[in-house]
């Protein structure tokens, strides 16, 4: 009796050691509390994963992903965790000071300032872009950020870093052929402003303005993160479904997502593919610099239907519709016999599947019951535009290395993409 209770005693003191709120207070050194702290949550232990698909989850495995959690300190300064001693780790960060780590969220913390220089250094990349002015050519400006600013951010320092024009006209050229469509006649003057005025920027860093500080309602969420993937992934599109779950897909490398928002747990499904598929399918391969690439039908977007859940998928880099079975959680490939690049998806109350082709400028209808496609020719804006939409499928049956494509220009002539 005295060993059970001796032992129940133990526990209770484990206990309350194991899980306990943590209340943090931010100041700056004059005391003055520190609101929108952002402060987040990371476990010490990545959870063991098998990753042993060319480094990602084999099919049908389930891993748990090292779940991170953000908050922000309130009006005081204040912000709490529940803390289990030795499995997490800590990082403050404010606009304007130095990020803080520790390994217990309790007590007072000092934030120290940034000095000026680091201050203005750390702004982000959009109040940098702000400062390009394209030699006052708003037109060349807005190409620039309509056609480069949306895979990836322009104007962060690893972008600001001096390149010669050629290099820039290299890059802007790899850029294109990954997807963006800077018109022909514009590469060389864009090359020649992004070294001048990214030059000008490194040299007059003053004239950046300060960004937007961070607003007061940040103080009532918090930020889940689930890691997935890998720095090669493009995770493209997602959805949450009714049961509860949320479906990511790797455009880049076939491969769904099946993440458990409660437990960080997640499963990974692989779209098949027919055995004579290429990379990259009809556009393909454009990735070859990539070390790794997996992109057969491309994993564009998602909608799951209203009567049985399953998921209806678009597959950019062929002719057909992927359905993902929600309860056998299996992939059905419908083939479709016409259209280019099956792209933005939507399901009706009929249980019907709409979808837009990018590339044929058409909208699809999938009906379920029948399992046939019916097409819907968006309107040509030009006879030219006419003629090059009803050239595709003979373009399309030519090499993808040596087939015409429209140079790119500001009207997206001959590429309207619905
Ligand atoms: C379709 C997505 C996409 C678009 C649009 C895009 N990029 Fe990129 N960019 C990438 C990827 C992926 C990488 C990394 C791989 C690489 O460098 O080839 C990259 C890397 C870069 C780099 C670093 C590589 C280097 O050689 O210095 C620069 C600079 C860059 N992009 C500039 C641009 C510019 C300028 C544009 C507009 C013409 C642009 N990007 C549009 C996807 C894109």
């Amino acid at each position: 009796m005295r060993t059970y209770l001796l032992a129940l005693l133990v526990n209770v003191a484990l206990f309350s050691q194991a899980l306990q709120a943590g209340d943090l207070h931010f100041t700056d050194a004059e005391g003055k509390p520190l609101a929108q702290v952002m402060v987040t949550r990371t476990p010490t232990q990545v959870p063991a994963a098998d990753l042993s698909d060319d480094g990602y989850a084999p099919h049908g495995v389930t891993n748990r992903s090292a779940t991170t959690l953000t908050r922000f300190s309130d009006a005081e300064g204040r912000v709490s965790f529940n803390h289990e001693a030795g499995q997490y780790t800590y990082r403050a960060r404010a606009q304007g000071y130095r990020d803080v780590y520790f390994d217990t969220p309790e007590g007072a913390k000092t934030l120290q300032p940034l000095s000026h220089e680091q201050y203005i250094a750390s702004y982000p990349s959009n109040v940098w872009l702000s400062q390009l002015q394209f030699g006052g050519d708003e037109t060349l400006k807005k190409s620039f950020q309509l056609n480069c600013a949306f895979c990836h951010q322009q104007a962060s320092p690893f972008m600001r870093n001096e390149r010669t024009p050629e290099q820039w006209v290299s890059v802007i050229e790899r850029m294109n052929t990954y997807g963006a469509r800077l018109p022909d006649d514009e590469h060389q003057r864009v090359a020649e402003l992004l070294q001048k005025e990214y030059r000008q920027l490194r040299e007059n860093p003053e004239q950046v303005p300060e960004p937007r500080q961070w607003e007061e309602h940040l103080s009532e969420i918090q930020m889940t993160e689930w890691p997935i993937g890998d720095a090669f992934s493009q995770m493209h599109d997602f959805l949450l479904h009714p049961n509860g779950l949320v479906y990511v897909g790797d455009n880049l490398f076939d491969r769904i997502y099946e993440v458990d928002p409660d437990t960080g747990e997640y499963t990974v499904y692989k779209v098949p593919h027919d055995e004579d598929a290429k990379l990259g399918g009809i556009l393909g391969n454009r990735f070859e610099v990539f070390p790794k690439m997996h992109n057969y039908m491309g994993v564009h977007s998602f909608a799951y239907s209203k009567k049985d859940g399953n998921i209806f998928i678009t597959p950019s880099m062929q002719q057909a519709l992927l359905e993902f079975d929600i309860s056998k959680k299996e992939f059905i490939i419908h083939d479709m016999p016409d259209g280019y690049y099956p792209h933005t998806i939507r399901t009706d109350d009929n249980d019907d599947v709409w979808f837009t082709m990018a590339l044929s400028s058409q909208v699809a209808r999938f009906d379920r019951s029948t399992s046939e496609f019916k097409l819907y020719d968006l309107p040509a804006r030009s006879i030219k535009e006419w003629l090059i939409l009803k050239a595709l499928p003979f373009i399309f049956s030519m090499d993808p290395e040596n087939r015409p494509t429209p140079s790119p220009d500001n009207e997206s002539s001959g590429l309207p993409m619905p």
